[in-house]
């Protein structure tokens, strides 16, 4: 299942229907479910039965600790209550002319190597990008020096957590083994914390003039009890805004890119409505308004190649789903790109086609 999820997960959904267990030796049981409905069910109609605790969501502890990814019950609605403020469309808007600047730069970077006649790999310049921009939201930081250290750092634990993600059971094995990768991720994990932590406190003790993610984190407080965030949940976040928002932009992009490149007709219709509708000097969030066929383009790559093709959920309380009784501790495995690529659902569902999402077709 690991190796070729791809293979498995939509011929085993015909074999054995909407819900099976898989077993795995060593890791132990998961359910899968091949049918929308019964994701949405999960996920939607009967949330309150269940929680991210499955084991993927335990790699992303390890890297996030308590962030809004991996979090619970009434810690996970405080923190949202306190984080959402920060991702506002006005706070958003404060950051657009940075992120325009940020992707200008690499246009010029790739302009340059275009004319020089060299081939360039994509994927690490779109990595590096996100994480300048994230960094620069964050904490309005340009210092090139720490963009690098930071860099590394997340680059060693995603690398890490892929390898966990994709061999569960390096995860039992005790943590003192000389496993691969697992010091690097020890010192990098260590490292990346000192580094936010000491952030965070230099911030705390010389607030200045920043207009940034964290400065709106460090003011937030809730409501009825006026207290704010401690240095450890904070940390949790800004760690989480790192782990959650880096390459999953980044491999994005990527798709983005791979597919119009591949697709001239599409490139060509991309240019029409930039060309028409770009404005004088540097868009603005509000701009992208003015954009309809680059948003129906994103949509339809994102269906086509989800950065995030499963999410894991677990059952703390038991219920029925499909016709069969959930106890509880079972843990989900529900495979978002199986759904994406269902026959069922999306007519010519492998091919792509951003027209699936205009007005006049977009889904519900
Ligand atoms: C194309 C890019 C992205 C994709 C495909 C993506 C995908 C997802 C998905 C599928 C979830 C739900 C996980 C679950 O419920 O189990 C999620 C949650 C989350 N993502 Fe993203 N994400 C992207 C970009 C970002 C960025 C840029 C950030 C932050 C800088 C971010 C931060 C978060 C956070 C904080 C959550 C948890 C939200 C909550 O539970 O309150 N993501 N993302």
């Amino acid at each position: 299942l690991r190796k070729d999820p791809e293979r498995y997960i939509p011929e085993w959904g015909r074999k054995y229907g909407d819900l099976f267990m898989v077993r795995m030796p060593m890791i132990g049981e998961a359910a899968v479910v091949t049918s929308p409905d019964l994701a949405r069910r999960i996920l939607v109609n009967k949330a309150s039965c269940y929680q991210k605790k499955s084991r993927s969501y335990g790699v992303l502890r390890i890297l996030m600790g308590e962030g809004l990814v991996t979090s619970e019950g009434d810690l996970w609605k405080t923190q949202r209550k306190l984080v959402q403020p920060a991702f506002h469309p006005r706070r958003l808007d404060a950051l657009f002319s940075m992120k325009a600047e940020r992707v200008n730069a690499m246009v010029d970077e790739l302009r340059a190597s275009a004319h020089s006649g060299h081939s360039v790999d994509l994927v690490p310049l779109l990595s590096r990008l996100t994480l300048d921009i994230i960094s620069r939201a964050m904490f309005s930081s340009d210092s090139q020096g720490m963009a690098r250290d930071v860099s590394h750092h997340i680059s060693t634990l995603n690398e890490w957590a892929l390898r966990a993600l994709r061999h569960p059971w390096l995860l039992i094995l005790p943590r003192k083994l000389p496993l691969p990768g697992t010091n690097e991720m020890r010192q990098s994990l260590g490292e990346m914390e000192r580094i936010v932590t000491d952030i965070i406190r230099e911030r705390r003790a010389h607030p200045g003039d920043h207009d940034d993610l964290l400065t709106m984190l460090l003011a937030a407080c809730e409501e009825e009890t006026g207290r704010g965030m401690s240095d450890t949940q904070l940390r949790d976040e800004v760690m989480t805004m790192y782990v959650a928002g880096h390459e999953t932009t980044a491999n994005a992009m990527a798709w983005i890119l791979y597919l119009v490149s591949t697709h001239p007709e599409v490139e060509a219709r991309l240019h029409e409505e930039i060309d028409a509708n770009f404005p004088d000097g540097t868009p603005s969030l509000e701009d992208l308004a003015s954009f309809p066929y680059v948003r129906q383009v994103i949509d339809e790559s994102l269906r086509l190649y989800p950065t995030i093709w499963s999410l894991g959920r677990c059952c703390t309380e038991a219920h029925e789903l499909g016709g069969y009784h959930i106890p509880v501790g079972t843990n989900f495995l529900i495979p978002t790109f199986h759904f994406h690529w269902n026959e069922d659902v999306w007519e010519n569902a492998r091919a792509f086609d951003p027209d699936r999402f205009s007005p006049e077709r977009r889904p519900p």
